[in-house]
């Protein structure tokens, strides 16, 4: 290759890499509550299209190689599991786990089921109708509770981080993964592109996915959040537009 190629590749690769980590937003907007269930049988039809598209298979893959670093055991909970695709892969990929996803609306949830009886996981899933308010688990029961881009959901995320600590084993881990508020202009760039052409129709009417971000917490607004709870210490490990918080019992 001459020299200019290479001269060229990088300069492409340094803007590239401007472009996507060096224009902080100038503005920091506050936090807008997001819809709390996915009820409607249009978004829920269309979010369950979107979670097929390549980004989230991406995502699924990095919140699944990040899970293996815990090596969960026992009973796991997938809490706001929507279409189940998640749940569905740690099955596949965790054969001894015993799994239980919970989402609050019962449209998306039919999905879930569909999808594990297709891929013949319909006896090793446990989908149940539920609020994460009010877990439907006794006190101190379950090893392993997993979340993913559902909190910036929760109408009362105190409430709910205290209920997961309830059911929380002694030494019980949570991992929730979501949206963060604080990312560069370019990921909302890429966002507002999404949800004004990308999307299907019923979810550009509820303003997703620009909406999700719009509602999800900034790095340091999870601190401060977690303080008002029972838990201590959250890990919170931050990654292009989305952040992993983890945390002991
Ligand atoms: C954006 S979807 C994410 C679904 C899935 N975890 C994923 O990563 O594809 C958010 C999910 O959280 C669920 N949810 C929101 N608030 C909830 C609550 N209070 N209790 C239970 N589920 C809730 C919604 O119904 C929806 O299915």
């Amino acid at each position: 290759m001459s020299f200019w190629c290479i001269f060229f590749a990088i300069i492409g690769i340094v803007v590239i890499l401007i472009i996507i980590f060096g224009f902080p937003r100038k503005k920091k907007s506050p936090r807008k509550p997001n819809i709390e269930g996915l009820d409607n049988p249009e978004v829920a039809k269309a979010f369950e299209k979107m979670t097929n598209f390549l980004p989230f298979r991406l995502l699924r893959k990095k919140v699944l190689s990040k899970l293996k670093d815990f090596n969960p055991k026992g009973t796991l909970v997938d809490i706001g599991c929507g279409s189940g695709n998640l749940i569905i892969q740690i099955a596949e990929s965790f054969p001894d786990l015993n799994l239980i996803g919970i989402d609050i609306s019962s449209e998306i949830l039919e999905f879930a089921k569909k999808l594990a009886l297709d891929r013949n996981l319909g006896k090793r899933i446990e989908f149940k109708i539920g609020n994460v308010e009010k877990l439907p688990f006794s006190d101190e029961s379950i090893d392993f509770i997993i979340s993913t881009l559902s909190l910036h959901h929760w109408v009362n995320p105190v409430k709910v981080f205290n209920e997961i600590h309830r059911v929380l084993k002694r030494d019980g881990t949570l991992l929730i993964f979501d949206f963060r508020r604080d990312s560069r202009r370019f990921f909302y760039g890429i966002l507002t592109f999404a949800t004004k052409v990308v999307v299907p129709k019923a979810l550009k009417e509820v303003h997703e996915p620009l909406g999700s971000i719009q509602s999800s917490y900034a790095y340091n607004e999870i601190f401060q959040l977690i303080s008002q709870t029972r838990f201590q210490n959250p890990k919170v490990k931050t990654f292009l537009a989305w952040m992993f918080i983890s945390i002991k019992k």
